[in-house]
């Protein structure tokens, strides 16, 4: 370890500290800049990562918070092939040139391709010669599909013909094809070869999302950049594979008790094989922790031991580290080298800057965005205020647990539960609530006197005795008592 923990964070958490306010440098709050490190090689626009929970990052959160410049990961409580399934959805969305569109060879009904384009989320189809010659004889668009009766006829009858398609080469820049697509007044353009071999297709919704969103989380090739977790034991390496296989670009190994001869042995595993692939590993919560991921060669680490809403651990087994002085002991035992994923606990906006200030590059949410309707949890009805909730649960509650065995679900219960379920109001959509956050860090920059997130991480993180006020029980009453 570098340094010791300063005094002033031994045992504690959010609530035990305020800024004090600097002299202010930004002229609006609006051109503060907030991107941050998710990862040794990887930068998000915003610092929040969404919870690799079944009740949080599904296909819709993982789209919606890497289209916003956040990021999250897929959870890993459901068969490898649905994990595979939501990855590859997020990768379709959105990228100026989808890669890999929906093809069908001609004579499939219309039945059929209609029930395969809704189940991918595809407004068309690129119809190709004879079944995987890839020869592009022609498009199926929306508006092409007749009503539903029509079900036993063939794509064929319905397609628009080559002929009478605009197509572009691969390499088209983003500029020419919008610019060829207004002139021929057309939604769709897809990429063919010179031998009219398909490679890709272009969509007007695509390119104006692209405009809309310049900050979102992209790859190189333009798509959205998608995490995804894994185990460290059993089939987790099948699992990786099949991951990276279709693109996933982030991996979490995430496991409740990181420091451990598990992680060790999964990490050197993945990494025999896969060197490059950026890797992030969790959950621990001391310097000593961090230092044993650190030297294991991850490229972040997530920390977190039982500060979670749907967290049991320190009640049930008493291990635990209040959240602030953990945060605050892996960025000291890694030298501010390795960003650091601040996970669990936050509740109010002012716990994301703190968790920065204080050394974490990002924040990883769960009860917050639970309730968005991005969020796959359940909708019920609260009977006591008979409003309508999500239901949020901790990954080893007992429902989760049930969920996630495939068939021995008495075995799976005969380990006791560290984790339960909770009601969380249902809140709108996750951008609206980015979008506060968004504001109230650039706010909290203003109040630090620095210009971006980072700069303030940097200033804070190596002089926190200057910048934060220990509270009192009097002074939290003062600050927090509403
Ligand atoms: P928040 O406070 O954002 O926390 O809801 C999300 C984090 O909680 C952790 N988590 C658990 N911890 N038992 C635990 O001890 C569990 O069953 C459990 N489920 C989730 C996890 O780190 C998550 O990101």
């Amino acid at each position: 370890m570098k340094a010791n923990l300063e005094k002033m964070f031994a045992g504690t958490t959010f609530s035990d500290f305020l800024l004090k306010p600097q002299k202010a440098i930004v002229q609006t709050r609006r051109m503060v800049d907030l991107s941050m490190p998710l990862s040794r090689h990887a930068d998000i626009a915003i610092p929040i990562i969404g919870a690799n929970m079944d009740t949080v990052t599904g296909r819709e959160m993982m789209n919606t918070l890497s289209l916003e410049g956040a990021f999250g990961f897929l959870d890993r409580n459901c068969s490898i092939e649905e994990e595979v399934s939501r990855a590859i959805y997020v990768k379709n969305q959105h990228s100026f040139v989808i890669e890999h569109p929906l093809i069908m060879n001609m004579s499939v009904t219309m039945g059929d391709a209609r029930k395969v384009a809704n189940a991918r989320n595809s407004s068309s189809i690129l119809v190709e010669e004879k079944t995987g010659s890839g020869i592009l004889a022609g498009i199926l668009s929306h508006r092409d599909m007749p009503p539903t009766n029509q079900h036993n006829k063939l794509i064929k009858d319905f397609m628009t013909p080559f002929d009478k398609l605009v197509t572009a080469k691969p390499g088209i820049s983003i500029e020419e094809a919008e610019a060829l697509m207004f002139k021929h007044r057309i939604e769709k353009l897809p990429i063919v070869d010179a031998k009219r071999k398909i490679k890709g297709l272009i969509t007007m919704r695509d390119i104006k999302m692209v405009k809309q969103k310049p900050y979102s989380t992209k790859d190189r090739k333009g798509r959205l950049l998608v995490g995804a977790s894994i185990g460290a034991a059993g089939d987790y390496m099948l699992r990786a594979e099949a991951l990276i296989n279709v693109g996933v670009d982030v991996i979490l190994i995430d496991i409740a008790h990181a420091h451990s001869s598990i992680m060790e042995k999964a990490i050197k595993t993945f990494r025999n094989k896969f060197k490059d692939v950026e890797l992030i590993a969790g959950n621990v919560g001391t310097a000593e922790g961090a230092k044993f991921l650190a030297g294991l060669g991850v490229d972040g680490i997530k920390i977190g031991i039982g500060p979670g809403r749907g967290c049991r651990t320190r009640l049930e087994t008493a291990a635990g580290v209040p959240q602030l002085q953990a945060i605050r002991e892996a960025y000291l035992a890694v030298d501010g080298k390795i960003p650091i994923i601040a996970d669990g606990g936050i509740k109010n906006d002012k716990d994301i800057f703190l968790a920065i200030a204080t050394g974490a590059s990002t924040v990883m949410l769960g009860s917050v965005l639970s309730g968005t309707d991005e969020a796959p949890g359940i909708v019920v009805e609260d009977p006591t205020t008979r409003q309508k909730v999500k239901l949020y649960r901790g990954m080893t509650s007992p429902e989760a647990v049930v969920d996630g065995t495939k068939g021995d679900t008495e075995e799976a219960l005969s380990i006791p539960a560290e984790g339960q379920s909770v009601r969380v109001p249902i809140v709108g959509s996750v951008t609206d609530i980015l979008k506060r956050i968004r504001g109230h860090l650039q706010s909290s920059v203003s109040y630090a006197g620095e210009e971006s997130l980072l700069a303030a991480q940097k200033k804070i993180a190596k002089n926190p005795e200057k910048y934060l006020i220990r509270l009192t029980e009097a002074s939290k009453a003062e600050s927090f008592d509403r």
